[in-house]
């Protein structure tokens, strides 16, 4: 398989970061554009070229496209809080559709050909059945959601216009690092239950807030699906193989283990991966929440060669540990982990 180099927006994040790893491992050349907006340059490995800017700076990609002869876009580049997307929409509207539109008329203007966009199960807002196939009705609940609907639309609508094709990735809940503790979710103030959870187990929070306790679920907390963050790098890697073998072909696939676990599940699990006993704050239910959101990932299966290495939760939750004991080593923090 032809490898070509490629551009990584949002290459200092939390996902971004590791298939920044997961090409470099496969032997890919890769570009990071990151404005360290929520990103960490800590984050991104030696043998990677880093551009600090922001990817609605059209001279900048220019140059970098030029510069580094970039064949293929990952575009993980964003802001992603939903509830602030909902007091602040136009903010979401802004970086998230509105400079992802610069992004692709970067990509059509310097003639890259391949272009793999994260998004998110929030495009489809509450599933009517879950499992959620790709076809499920897209209505997405908050303007985050939106926001990366319509990034899908316009790239789409580009493709059809262009020589490009593309990937769109939806994500479900994203957790873990990597295996090698290389990078992980280094977020101050994350919301990620897993994150949040660890942070509780090593000291670093006092509690976790389980949000509603009466959803249609076994144990009424709610369930998801997660995916370890490795695994779903991985699959943007086959994924841009599966681009490249085939120009004439887009794509649209979920990315989730087909299977969910609850909030309580979780956090037992953190509990028993710890040896410790996290303290549950048993809270009202958010708006918005569905009861459960599981991935049906039966299309990206049959599409691509994934097979899921770390699809374990006590797996997911020891890599997250570990990442985040070394990351109060990288800060310096004081834990009692
Ligand atoms: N974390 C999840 O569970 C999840 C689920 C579904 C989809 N996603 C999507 O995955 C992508 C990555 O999410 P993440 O969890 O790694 O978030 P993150 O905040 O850790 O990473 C986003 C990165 O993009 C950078 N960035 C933001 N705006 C930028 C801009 N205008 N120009 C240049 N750089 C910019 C930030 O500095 C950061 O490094 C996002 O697009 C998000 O919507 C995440």
């Amino acid at each position: 398989m032809s490898k070509v180099p490629v551009l990584v927006t949002g290459g200092a994040g939390y996902i971004g970061s590791h298939a920044v790893l997961a090409l470099k491992d496969a032997g890919w050349p890769v570009t990071v554009i990151d404005n360290l907006v929520t990103g960490f340059r800590f984050a991104i490995p030696d043998g990677v070229a880093f551009y600090q800017g922001d990817i609605a700076d059209q001279d900048l990609l220019a140059r970098i496209i030029a510069e580094q002869n970039i064949g293929a876009i990952m575009h993980f580049a964003g802001s992603i809080i939903v509830p602030e997307s909902v007091s602040d929409p136009l903010k979401y509207y802004h970086n998230n559709t509105a400079k992802t539109r610069s992004l692709i008329e970067a990509a059509v203007t310097g003639g890259v050909k391949h272009f793999i966009f994260s998004s998110t199960a929030a495009t489809y807002g509450v599933p009517e059945v879950s499992p959620v196939t790709e076809d499920s009705a897209k209505q997405p609940i908050n303007p985050y959601g939106m926001s990366k609907l319509m990034s899908e639309i316009m790239l789409a609508d580009t493709a059809r216009a262009h020589p490009l094709n593309f990937c769109v990735l939806r994500y479900f809940n994203v957790a873990g690092a990597d295996p090698q503790a290389r990078t992980g979710q280094s977020t101050a103030g994350a919301t990620h239950l897993i994150k949040v959870a660890v942070e509780a187990a090593l000291g670093k929070r006092e509690s976790v807030g389980v949000f509603g306790t009466d959803f249609a679920t076994p144990d009424g907390t709610g369930v998801r699906d997660y995916i370890h963050v490795s695994d779903l790098a991985n699959a943007h890697v086959l994924a841009l193989d599966a681009l490249i073998a085939d120009p004439a072909r887009s794509l649209t696939m979920n990315c989730g283990y087909g299977r969910g676990f609850s909030v309580l599940e979780v956090l037992d699990a953190v509990d028993r991966v710890t040896n410790r006993k996290i303290n549950r704050v048993l809270q009202g239910r958010r708006a918005g929440d569905p009861d459960s959101l599981i991935s049906d990932n039966s299309r990206i299966k049959a599409t691509l060669p994934w097979v899921p290495r770390y699809a374990d939760l006590d797996t997911i939750i020891a890599h997250a540990i570990a990442w985040e004991r070394k990351l109060t080593e990288i800060r310096g923090e004081n834990s009692a982990g």
